[in-house]
């Protein structure tokens, strides 16, 4: 059975105090619908229609920028009449025979797992609802259910500014999340009426349709409470952050890694992580990042796009974007690694070094207080404290290459574009401006100059 989903998005949501579209606050620095859309994806969905109301240009952009699928469809609802009419909007594109689930793009945690619980639910000739029963159900639509055949069966739903005092003492609430056949849906939805307290076209009477057409109505509970719960402001968005984050953890400590607290962990994009693998408190991981086996990583990292390969150690406060690092390396504490590094096996780069578009050679080691920039660095060279690739001229960008066995002494300046040939030494405290070849010396500094008996000058009186 294929399938289609409707995500409703088109609230304002004016409690985020904010210009931009609700939808588009971001969980784990991506917007709750794109959490959504994901979903949907993972679901198998052929066609995802987005009904938005508000910033519909931001919305597409957003939404489409890393992104070239073109299952996803943008439906403009230009009034709020309701969630029925909202779903209606998408009514045009829907086909009789698919699968219709919709959801809701400030809902973002609903678990996969449980959309297909939703999906096997839903009987042939009927609907299937996601419902929870809540110890306090206010403000949500209350699940009708009738004894049928001996089962208490669904019969509709009503929400709480329409119900009796006896519908309010119902529990089970009802979370939106629903599924239905599409020539069902577009003919119940053609049908709705907005006589009700809140003058609006709802959703969920079809229900009460569906029941007098003598379908069934199924229903299927998501875990927890959290998977159905929305974001109107950003307390509940920050609420919504914590049990992504929580999840996210516990679904690393499951695969394997050490988490020293699992309440300090941030990962906004997608990490994987080998064997063997601890993490330290407060360390933030973005983008896709892939640990090895045995690595382990220390307080206050943070670490974008990256590979990091087996018994690798970072150790505390050091940052790393957009960078390869291969195994056996250490890195930091206090390390710079920016984009375009690339780390051979056994490297090490020590505190307050920076790395940009170098790549360091097998057994490099780079201890203390480096810049190194545009560089090709070979095998086993040492890199001594202090050392500065000078790489700009205030206009371009020039590269500086070290062979291998190469020793820079500490608080050299190579200024490139220039070349140090294999096991060449450079005198500590050099200025390179000009090639040195395989196995010389360099030493580029004003000599030495000893005045015996220098008096120190004297304060005026
Ligand atoms: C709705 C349900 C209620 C359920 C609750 C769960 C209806 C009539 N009621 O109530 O049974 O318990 O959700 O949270 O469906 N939206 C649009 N266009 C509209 C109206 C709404 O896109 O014209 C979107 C909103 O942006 C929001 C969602 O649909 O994301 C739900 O709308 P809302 O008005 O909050 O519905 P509730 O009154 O909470
Ligand atoms: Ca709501």
């Amino acid at each position: 059975m294929s399938l289609s989903v409707v995500i409703l998005a088109a609230g304002k949501g004016t409690r985020m105090r904010s210009s931009l579209p609700k939808v588009l606050h971001n969980v784990a620095d991506k917007p709750m619908v794109g959490h959504v859309i994901d979903s949907a994806r993972q679901l198998g969905a052929s066609n995802i229609y987005v009904v938005y109301g508000f910033g519909g240009d931001v919305l597409k952009a957003t939404l489409t920028k890393d992104n070239t699928g073109d299952d996803l469809t943008f439906v403009e609802q230009v009034e709020q009449l309701g969630t029925g009419h909202a779903v209606d909007q998408a009514s045009p594109f829907l086909t009789d025979e698919e699968d219709v689930l919709v959801l809701y793009g400030d809902v973002p945690l609903t678990k996969v797992s449980t959309l297909e619980s939703l999906l096997a639910a839903k009987p042939d000739d009927g609907m299937a609802l996601l419902t929870v029963h809540l110890a306090n159900p206010m403000g949500y639509g209350r699940i009708v259910r009738e004894e049928i055949a001996g089962q208490q069966q669904v019969v509709g739903i009503i929400e709480q500014k329409d119900a009796s005092p006896e519908q309010l003492k119902i529990n089970e609430a009802n979370t939106g999340i629903l599924l239905a056949n599409g020539g069902d849906i577009k003919r119940w939805l053609s049908n709705l009426s907005s006589d009700n307290a809140q003058g609006e076209y709802y959703l969920t009477d079809i229900i009460a349709a569906a029941h007098g057409e003598g379908k069934t109505i199924a229903t299927a509970h998501p875990e927890t409470e959290i998977e159905v719960e929305g974001a109107n402001n950003r307390v509940q968005l920050a609420t919504l952050e914590r049990a992504y984050q929580a999840r996210i953890a516990q679904e690393l400590m499951i695969a394997g890694a050490s988490l020293r607290d699992p309440a300090r962990i941030d990962v906004r994009g997608k990490l994987t992580t080998g064997t063997e693998v601890s993490i330290d408190i407060n360390c933030i991981f973005e983008g896709k990042v892939t640990l090895g086996d045995n690595v382990l990583v220390g307080a206050n990292c943070i670490i974008k796009n990256s590979t990091i390969a087996d018994n690798v150690e970072i150790k505390p406060n050091s940052v790393i974007e957009n960078a390869v690092i291969e195994a056996d390396c250490s890195v930091g504490p206090f390390a710079r690694i920016r984009p375009g590094s690339v780390m051979k096996q056994d490297s090490h780069i020590g505190n307050f070094v920076e790395m940009k578009n170098t790549t360091l050679g097998e057994g490099t080691k780079a201890g203390h207080l480096s810049y190194l920039g545009n560089a090709d660095i070979g095998s086993k060279v040492n890199v001594g404290a202090g050392t500065i690739t000078c790489n700009y001229d205030g206009v371009n960008k020039s590269t500086t290459t070290i062979g291998d066995n190469a020793f820079i002494g500490s608080n050299s300046s190579l200024v490139a574009p220039v070349t140090i040939g294999a096991s060449a030494t450079i005198g500590a405290g050099s200025v390179i401006t000009k090639q040195v070849e395989d196995n010389d010396l360099a030493i580029g500094r004003a000599k030495q100059r000893n005045v015996v008996g220098w008096q120190r000058p004297v304060k005026n009186s």
